[in-house]
């Protein structure tokens, strides 16, 4: 068997030696937006070091754990911290939760991060709809032998952030009032945030906001047919956009200050896409 299913099938094996939830909706919580978590209606969690060959993340402020529960009435699962690829693991353990979640059962991968904005009308504290991802500075998770089980060699990208999705994000946001922007997000591999000079390319080549993940994960989602949609939570303004050094503490102090709006966002865009 290929190597890479063959991690994957001993995940999902140890999961479901675990728990028997399928979850509808799989949710990834970026970067200090974790706290979403705490607040819905849990039935299991499982911390990512019970599960045998699993990555497990190591930044500070990610939590490492699946939480499995409902959303009004909707069962989902939560990853509580992601993997990055800047972490050093290669690009499919990066997207091995990803793949889990969705031989889970999950049908609809909803994305979420923090990023900083390059669209001038972007302010710190805006949410973004992702319409669109450019993921061509960090290797593509779908490298090397294709897995013929979870999907095609030259998976369609035309609508990977499904624009019937988007349409109920945006309806959801409209009910909530909650202002909602729409654009491109860059995946670039980090550590470092971009230099002015980057953040310019981004912009030219029609980047409205970069970041260090969610491409990666909407790409492995797309090729086994799940329907993504994204959200990206602008903590600041990147290199050169304005003249303010960045710090990973005012990411953090921005998503803490719009954690109750993202709160509501999400729940409603959730209980819209499952129709409940
Ligand atoms: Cl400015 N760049 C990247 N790559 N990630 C970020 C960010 C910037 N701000 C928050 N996350």
């Amino acid at each position: 068997m290929n190597q890479v299913y063959e991690k994957l099938q001993n995940c999902l094996k140890s999961v479901r030696e675990k728990t028997d939830f399928v979850p509808e909706v799989a949710l990834i919580l970026g970067s200090g937006l974790g706290e979403y978590a705490e607040e819905i209606e849990v039935a299991a969690t499982i911390d990512y070091k019970d599960i045998e060959g699993f990555p497990v993340s190591t930044v500070a402020g990610h939590k490492g754990r699946f939480i499995f529960g409902y959303v009004n009435k909707v069962p989902v699962v939560i990853m509580q911290g992601r993997v990055h690829f800047y972490e050093g693991y290669p690009m499919t353990d990066v997207v091995l939760p990803t793949r889990l979640m969705g031989l889970l059962g999950a049908k609809t991968l909803f994305l979420t991060n923090a990023c900083g904005g390059i669209n001038k009308e972007f302010h710190a504290g805006d949410f973004m709809l992702i319409k669109d991802h450019i993921a061509t500075s960090v290797p593509s998770p779908l490298l090397g032998e294709n897995i013929d089980e979870l999907g095609p060699r030259f998976p369609d990208m035309s609508d990977v952030y499904r624009r019937e999705l988007r349409g109920l994000i945006k309806e959801a946001a409209k009910e909530e009032g909650i202002e909602l922007q729409e654009g491109i997000y860059f995946q670039l591999s980090g550590p470092a945030y971009e230099s002015p000079a980057e953040v310019q390319m981004c912009r030219i080549l029609g980047a409205d906001a970069v970041g260090m993940s969610t491409a990666c994960e909407a790409l492995a989602a797309n090729h086994m047919g799940m329907k993504v949609c994204g959200i990206s939570c602008i903590t600041n303004m990147a290199c050169g956009i304005t003249d303010q050094p960045l710090s990973h503490a005012e990411v953090q102090e921005t998503a803490d200050r719009v954690a109750p709006l993202f709160k509501k966002l999400i729940t409603a865009s959730i209980t819209k896409i499952a129709g409940k």
